[in-house]
């Protein structure tokens, strides 16, 4: 049976975890290839915490393309979307099923349309990186139903077309989005550091401050920050590239004191950037920074770093421990200085929090 013929369906289901940046991707140079103005570097979660999980099935039954994100109907028509099917499509190879009688031919991939069903594991758009996981996921799984014989690096860079952060969770462990120089984008991709196994002690604890969908995108966030920030400037020709080179150092020694300085100083001057915008963006809140206050006082307190906070777009702090002994005491004092409120149990069933004034940290 050849591909336009037949009511078969032909399906394809990826988990991708998301990913926190520790030295912040923050502004743009080409706002639809999706090119940054400086290098980045994360780390990738388990997927059994924070993921998307997406099933892409197609078949020549199916009259149009078509998209649900946690079950409602999503439109398909914005550019991201289309950039990350165009660029999947091209690079469909030859498939073939003997025993369904499924025979597809690279060429058939542009005329097959596709219904995609995608589910996160926690709230959408609440600064948890939630398109990082749905777009690395998109592409990772239409690769795979469409037969790509790509790797990973250039499923990065079509990832990378569906939200920026997205290019880096192709990969586990720790990620770097090297920036590229190329005008077309070919070589803004990113490339592991090292594998999810090389720092396997680290313990990253979200506290979900709010899981409220936040007021100003990062997309259009970072555009305001770029069209009048002066320290986005300074920041991503003079400061990151140094701190780059520093954080790879840093993760290859597992060098937890240097690694949770570079961190916290790169989420502080993230959030700078976005005060620094006109007109300004506060993604944090009081209990964000009531946070940053406990980490502080603590790692001042034993005169080296215990804790690394950092905070994307929004007000969850991600806090990062160098085993489980100092994640349980963080815990603890998280639960005490921040107890949960019951009555605020977000979707994904974790607790907001409240605060509790703190002397000593
Ligand atoms: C603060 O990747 O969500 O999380 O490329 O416009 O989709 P777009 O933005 P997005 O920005 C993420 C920004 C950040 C920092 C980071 O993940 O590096």
């Amino acid at each position: 049976m050849a591909a336009s013929e037949g009511q078969w369906v032909l399906m394809a289901t990826g988990r991708s975890p998301t990913n926190i940046a520790v030295i912040k991707y923050w502004g743009k140079r080409d706002e639809a290839l999706i090119l940054p103005v400086n290098d980045s570097i994360s780390v990738t979660l388990d997927p059994d915490h924070l993921s998307a999980t997406t099933t892409v099935a197609v078949s020549p039954s199916f009259p149009s393309d078509r998209m649900w994100l946690n079950g409602k109907e999503i439109s398909l028509s914005g550019g991201r979307f289309q950039s990350c099917l165009r660029e999947i499509r091209k690079r469909g190879c030859e498939f073939e099923d003997e025993k369904k009688g499924i025979k597809i031919k690279k060429e058939d991939w542009e005329n097959l349309h596709v219904h995609i069903a995608s589910y996160n594991n926690f709230p959408t758009a609440a600064g948890l990186a939630s398109s990082a996981a749905g777009f690395a996921c998109l592409v990772f799984t239409l690769g795979k139903l469409m037969n790509v014989k790509e790797d990973y690096g250039e499923l990065s860079s079509i990832a990378r077309q569906g939200s920026g952060s997205a290019c880096r969770s192709l990969y586990g462990g720790f990620v770097k989005w090297c920036m590229g120089k190329k005008d077309d984008g070919s070589d803004s991709l990113a490339v592991q550091l090292a594998d999810e196994t090389h720092w396997n002690d680290l313990v990253i604890i979200i506290a979900v401050v709010s899981s409220k969908q936040k007021e100003t995108s990062s997309t259009s966030g970072m555009r305001d920050s770029v069209e009048t920030s002066p320290l986005l400037r300074y920041r991503a020709q003079t400061v990151v590239p140094s701190r780059v080179l520093k954080m790879e150092e840093a993760i290859k020694n597992r060098d937890f004191d240097s690694f949770a300085k570079l961190t916290c100083a790169d989420s502080n001057q993230f959030h700078a950037v976005c005060l620094d915008t006109s007109p300004p963006i506060f993604y944090m809140n009081d209990t964000s920074h009531r946070m940053i206050s406990l980490v502080e006082k603590w790692n001042h307190s034993q005169g080296t770093p215990q804790v690394a906070y950092t905070f994307d777009a929004g007000p969850n702090a991600v806090l990062i421990a160098p085993n489980r002994k100092t994640a349980a005491l963080l815990l603890q004092k998280l639960l005490y200085y921040f107890p949960p409120q019951d009555k605020d149990l977000s979707r994904c069933g974790r607790p907001s929090c409240t605060s509790r004034d703190e002397d000593t940290g």
